[in-house]
């Protein structure tokens, strides 16, 4: 059985944070995110919105691309580290909102390299017969876990959410799957992780906010140079697998966390800029939202050449990484 992306979709909140007001906030300035990570802007959820807001929405514009009901759906992978609640998952209440009565659902923690790790799974399950159509979802509302007084994170993460339909058919016509790979490396899990609200410094302890111990923490420089190694290391299995070389590659559409990061992997990999997909300028790191948001707006803008093939290549805490490649 061979496996198609059917349909995109992306969802982001009206509210934008530029740089400009982050300067009121912490000590930073415009130039200084602008040069160390090409962020100008980011979006941000309002009173009223959460995870399962964004998912859901991405998931319809998905769903309407496809020409599917939500009711045919029979898996929803949902990836993210900013849930509405630890439990139930996002995704049974994504279900709820769609109306997917038929579908399985459940959460995927696997940080930035949440949509890949998803895709990877629900390929897996197509390839074995287990479903036949499939959302996988990244979404985050990460600016309900960041410090607003810690100038060294607050400035990179926005909110918003990306949903694919991948569907199980006998063609490979357009838009076939052709391989996914994922890598954890779970020695530098204190890189980059929300320090409170699970077990080890629980919400429900009151010195876990008064010693400030809930918040997303990074070791910026450490992620960095991970990032850079480990996306091109993900990059190089998809080309091995499938027998190609990055000169085979249309578009290159990597996790949107920093433009330098981005840079240099694509340095390592010889690609040249005309053929990397960014919005991070516009959005900062959605972390798992990042690439499906950039592959919606890139099939969307039509800058997916029909019949070429597109990688994607994602990082992110744990460490985990991935990519995914699709002949479009
Ligand atoms: O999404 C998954 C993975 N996440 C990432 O991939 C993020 C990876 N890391 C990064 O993108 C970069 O490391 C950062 C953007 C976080 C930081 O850039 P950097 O070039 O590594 O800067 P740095 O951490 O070495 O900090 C340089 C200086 C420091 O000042 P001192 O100690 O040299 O005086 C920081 O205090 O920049 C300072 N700084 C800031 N200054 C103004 C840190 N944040 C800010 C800020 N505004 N917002």
């Amino acid at each position: 059985m061979n496996v198609k992306i059917t349909g995109t979709g992306s969802a982001l909140p009206g509210k934008i944070l530029t740089n400009a007001d982050l300067e009121r906030l912490v000590d930073t300035s415009d130039v200084w995110i602008t040069s160390r990570t090409g962020i100008k802007e980011r979006r941000i959820a309002v009173e009223g919105e959460y995870t399962s807001t964004f998912a859901a929405e991405a998931a319809r514009r998905a769903l309407a691309m496809a020409g599917a009901q939500p009711e045919e759906i029979d898996l929803i992978i949902l990836g993210t580290v900013t849930p509405d609640f630890p439990f139930p998952s996002t995704a049974c209440i994504v279900q709820d909102l769609l109306g997917a009565t038929n579908a399985t659902a459940f959460d995927l923690s696997a940080a930035c390299s949440g949509f890949i790790y998803g895709l990877s799974i629900a390929e897996n399950y197509i390839r074995s017969g287990s479903a036949k159509k499939i959302l996988v979802i990244g979404s985050e509302v990460l600016s309900r876990i960041v410090d607003w007084q810690d100038r060294n994170t607050c400035v990179l993460f926005g909110d918003g959410a990306g949903a694919v339909v991948v569907e199980a058919t006998e063609d490979t016509d357009c838009h076939t799957l052709l391989s996914t790979h994922t890598f954890s490396n779970g020695s530098h899990w204190n890189l980059l992780y929300q320090q409170g609200s699970g077990s080890r410094n629980p919400a429900t302890d009151r010195r876990t906010i008064d010693e400030g111990r809930i918040y997303l923490a990074m070791e910026g420089n450490d992620v960095f140079k991970h990032a850079v190694r480990g996306m091109e290391e993900a990059a190089v299995k998809a080309l091995d697998a499938n027998g190609l070389t990055t000169s085979d590659i249309s578009l290159l559409i990597p996790h949107q966390a920093n433009q330098r990061i981005i840079d240099a992997t694509a340095k390592r990999l010889g690609l040249d800029a005309n053929r990397i997909f960014i919005n991070l300028h516009r959005y900062g790191n959605t972390s798992s939202a990042s690439i499906p948001i950039a592959l919606d707006e890139a099939n969307r803008q039509g800058r997916i050449t029909p019949g070429s093939n597109l990688l994607m290549v994602a990082f992110g805490g744990g460490f985990t990484y991935g990519s995914a490649l699709v002949n479009w």
